[in-house]
């Protein structure tokens, strides 16, 4: 009997429909799984039998063919395995042949038990959008597949709890839809009260935030680099539906969900140590998988101790900083993945760690300090809309027993100044300031004359690059969205400007 049922392949980010056909011939007892299946999908023949007899059914004899359509596209991966073992038993007759509003995805284990797969998510979105009625997926996936509405989902233990669901005997339950809800508010552990002191410091945090800005922090050791950079989520607004949607995307099929933790409602922040690959920063493998800067979407990527990374790894960061998207090219295929990303990376200015400090003196020689700063191309330094100085904290604010103001209070202000660009942005595809795109610099940065005036004496001062000029205006209007000014006043530009060190105290 020839028999036919529904399953979603997955390449990167993008999950297809294929279709499974299953027919058992008369001749030889052979098993055969064709239509560009990888080595994974051909083991799935050892998994699909031994499935079947946990199932107390034999196994048929004769030339077993099973086809994975369309046959022009590779396929990899262990999701099919649910489908193929459906497709066999509806040609074996124990299934009805046609089961056209049904979508299985799954790995199967020896005993009939199902694996969860990578992916879930952008495949029950795929299945739904493609109008199936009905999703079965393994019971530790179904948490992350109920995110989605308008298709009922199933979550399967094993074969044979699906068989007897499938003929009626003993229905599943189905998993009710739970929506995404925009992150609750969870008290994070870090908070900014700990940072006594660092005024300055503090509002380019609090600056940087407002806008989604890449941001800098130069200074000595101990001064509270780490310390500021890992406070930052505290600050940073809640994620919008959509945003959860995209990121939850991404770690689901990097297969970092977990049942208690099936969609990401914080923004994400990732620290890799200064040791990770090129592949491991930007993503990669044979089937190429998302890296941090993609499992950063949204949120934060920080890099501690720049000058520490490889310079080319570094540098291959430079594209996908702009673009908000990465593509890898491998011999499978080239896939691509989001990553609007918060660049935040600290360094102490110089091997001494006290180059332009005032506290202490550095001892390294002016070659030493040039030697250093040059591991970070100028190209990519551009890509910091702001630069920090944190000085060493002065004593009697570290000995001061008032407690700073907290993070709850400054992501107030943050909100504020999203809530503003929000209604700015409107209808694009922006989400915040530092995302404006630089043929929209004059629509959506307007400057009262005096600022005007003042923008051009600090571009001829500093004699700035043509980013660093860009940037300094949209860092400006997120200090006017954070003041409440309706145009960037000569304040704000004063603001940015202050921001802007790197470009004359290190660089010439
Ligand atoms: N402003 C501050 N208020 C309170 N404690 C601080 C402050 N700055 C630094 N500290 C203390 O100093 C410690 C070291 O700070 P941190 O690790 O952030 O420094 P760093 O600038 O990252 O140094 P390094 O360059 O060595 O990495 C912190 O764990 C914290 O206990
Ligand atoms: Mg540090
Ligand atoms: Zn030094």
């Amino acid at each position: 009997m020839f028999a036919i049922t529904n399953s979603v392949g997955l390449f990167g980010m993008n999950a297809f429909p294929v279709t499974v056909e299953a027919e058992i011939l008369r001749g030889h007892t052979q098993f055969d799984i064709s239509g560009l299946p990888d080595a994974g999908i051909k083991e799935s023949r050892e998994r699909v039998r031994s499935a079947v007899s946990s199932c107390d059914i034999p196994f048929p004899t004769g030339r077993v063919l099973l086809n994975l359509a369309p046959a022009d596209v590779r396929k990899s991966g262990t999701s099919f395995d649910l489908a193929v073992f459906v497709a066999l038993m509806q040609a074996m007759g124990v299934l009805p042949p046609r089961l056209p509003e049904s979508v299985f995805i799954g790995e199967l284990g020896l005993n009939g038990t199902l694996h969860s797969v990578r992916g879930t998510l952008p495949m029950t979105m795929l299945a739904r959008s493609q109008g199936f009625r009905e999703i079965y997926v393994p019971a530790e996936n179904v948490r992350e597949a109920a995110a989605i509405d308008g298709i009922d989902v199933y979550g399967v233990e094993d074969v044979r709890a699906l068989l007897s669901h499938l003929l009626g005997e003993y229905p599943l339950s189905k998993t009710p839809c739970s929506p995404i809800e925009p992150g609750r508010i969870v008290q994070d552990i870090l908070d900014f009260s700990d940072v006594q002191g660092q005024d300055k410091a503090r509002a380019g945090m609090e600056l940087a935030a407002a806008g989604g800005h890449n941001i800098l922090l130069v200074g000595s050791p101990g001064s509270g680099k780490s310390m500021l950079a890992n406070r930052l989520p505290s600050i940073l607004p809640e994620m919008t539906r959509a945003e959860i949607l995209e990121t939850t995307n991404v770690y689901s099929v990097a297969g970092l969900l977990s049942p208690e933790e099936p969609l990401v409602t914080h923004r994400p922040f990732r620290s890799p140590h200064h040791t990770v690959s090129a592949a491991g920063l930007i993503g990669g493998g044979s089937i190429p998988a998302p890296g941090e800067i993609s499992l950063a979407h949204n949120g934060v990527l920080f890099l501690d101790e720049l000058p520490e990374f490889d310079r080319a790894t570094l540098e291959i960061l430079r594209q996908p900083l702009e673009s908000r998207e990465v593509t890898i090219s491998r011999a499978a295929g080239s896939a691509s993945y989001p990553c609007s990303i918060m660049l935040v990376a600290a360094m102490n200015p110089c091997p001494c760690g006290y180059y332009g400090s005032t506290q202490k003196k550095c001892t390294c020689a002016p070659k030493q300090v040039e030697r250093y700063l040059s591991r970070i191309s100028g190209p990519l330094l551009d890509r910091f809309d702001m630069h920090v100085d944190v000085d060493p904290v002065a004593y009697k604010d570290l000995s001061s027993k008032e407690k700073a103001e907290p993070s709850a209070a400054i992501r107030q202000r943050v909100e504020a100044a999203r809530s503003r660009q929000k209604e700015r942005f409107a209808g694009t595809d922006i989400y915040c300031n530092a995302m404006i795109p630089d043929h929209l610099l004059r629509e959506f940065c307007r400057l009262e004359p005096d600022a005007e005036s003042f923008l051009k004496a600090v571009f001829e001062r500093y004699s700035l690059s043509a980013r660093a000029y860009s940037r300094l205006q949209k860092v400006a209007l997120s200090s006017a969205d954070l003041h409440g000014n309706p145009t960037i006043t000569r304040q704000d530009i004063a603001m940015a400007v202050q921001f802007r060190g790197f470009d004359s105290k290190y660089l010439r």
